[in-house]
């Protein structure tokens, strides 16, 4: 069990982590693990800022209890996110402290009284309302569908402190450094990079509207619900977020292709070698039969060109590949460059999905858009060379 962690005077990180969950939210995979930061503010009246995971349950209330001392109690319990990795835990919360005053705003309460049937000892905020704990005041933003509707920021004003639920958090625990200053960036970063896009991109636009509601304000840290705790280099990741959130993206390509015999996949392998003929150096080609479309979304969300390939099957598109694009339809991701391949036996159907989709997400497609009949031919290839030579062109910075 990882100790608690100082912030700033009486106020302390109490997070915890999971190494054991395969799955986030039952779809997401969590080969780094996960961690679910919460806070603690130790002062006249003591207050806590989410909770963690409902199995992590005894772990946190050793830490609780810890700090305030046996016998104290906590006064409230802020609620910036109701989603049960950070809020299924309030009735066990309630049950040891069951004075506990529970603050949210109104979108909260219904999920409070939906999840638990908590009815009462509710305390309303509403945009910029403050609440004062004794030397800390906490002043409270609405950040709707960052990621739920009832998603709220809480900022802590004597030292500067957003507790910003899941915006800017990542997967991955925390595996003894919690600030930014003490860990290897480049391994978050992904990570966050794979948080924002499988779980909050789709809600890109109120990502934007929330950023401005923040812009004014004096942020010196930033601690979110997931990952590391940022102090030192809040540019760096408030830059993200303003880039992922605006669909900007990296020079590069990623190829994703369905593929049952082999020749889809020559004709991707034949794509990104003439991308790298072309000057690319960022390429990722993965086959959506094996890699998770967790990495898949991840990786178009981080570069600007992208490449769709499929076999056919049973007269329509690849099923592991209709997957991918119908998440993409789902996530709503803006501003791609796309290519189109496939290839068929005995009828089509991969390739005119992959143009179908094209034309409802209004990706800039480029060059003509090749399907090979079995093994693909010295034209086919040769068409495949021109998508990477089309493709080259557009995305290069
Ligand atoms: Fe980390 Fe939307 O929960």
């Amino acid at each position: 069990m990882q100790q608690p962690i100082q912030l700033a005077e009486q106020i302390y990180w109490i997070g915890v982590n999971d190494r054991e969950t395969h799955l986030f939210e039952n779809i997401w995979p969590l080969e780094n693990g996960v961690s679910y930061n919460s806070y603690l503010i130790c002062d006249e009246k003591v207050a806590l800022i989410d909770t963690v995971k409902i199995t992590k349950m005894d772990e946190y209330i050793q830490k609780i209890k810890q700090l305030i001392g046996e016998g104290k109690t906590v006064d409230y319990l802020i609620i910036n996110h109701m989603e049960p990795d950070h809020a299924g835990a309030i009735q066990v919360v309630v049950d040891h402290f069951p004075n506990v005053k529970l603050v949210g705003n109104t979108k909260t309460f219904e999920f409070v009284k939906g999840f638990f049937g908590i009815t009462e000892n509710l305390y309303v905020v509403k945009d910029g309302d403050t609440l004062n704990l004794g030397k800390h005041t906490l002043q409270f933003f609405m950040t709707p569908m960052v990621h739920w509707p009832e998603t709220m920021m809480t900022y802590e004003q004597k030292n500067k402190i957003l507790f910003s639920g899941d915006a800017f958090g990542s997967f991955g625990t925390l595996d003894g450094g919690i600030f930014d200053d003490e860990v290897n960036l480049d391994f978050y970063v992904e990570e966050m990079r794979r948080y924002y896009s499988n779980i909050v991109g789709k809600y890109s636009l109120m990502v934007q509207r929330a950023l401005q509601k923040l812009e004014g304000l004096d942020i010196k840290m930033i601690a979110a619900t997931h990952g590391p705790i940022w102090r030192t280099d809040l540019g760096r990741v408030l830059g993200y977020y303003q880039d992922w959130s605006q669909y900007k993206a990296d020079e590069g390509v990623v190829i994703i292709y369905g593929s049952m015999y082999g020749n889809t996949a020559k004709m991707a392998d034949t794509i990104a070698r003439g991308l790298a003929e072309e000057g690319v150096k960022n390429i990722r080609v993965y086959d959506a039969s094996k890699t998770h479309i967790s990495h898949i979304i991840n990786a178009v969300w981080r570069f600007k060109g992208v490449v769709f390939g499929s076999c056919a099957y049973n007269a329509g598109i690849f099923p592991p590949m209709e997957a991918v694009l119908l998440k993409m339809e789902q996530i709503g991701l803006k501003n791609r460059t796309l290519g189109i391949f496939g290839s068929y036996s005995w009828s089509g159907g991969g390739v005119k999905a992959i143009q179908q989709f094209a034309d409802k997400i209004k990706w800039d497609v480029v060059a003509e858009a090749v399907e090979a009949k079995c093994t693909p031919t010295e034209e086919d290839l040769q068409k495949c060379r021109i998508i990477a030579k089309e493709m080259a062109a557009k995305i290069k910075f």
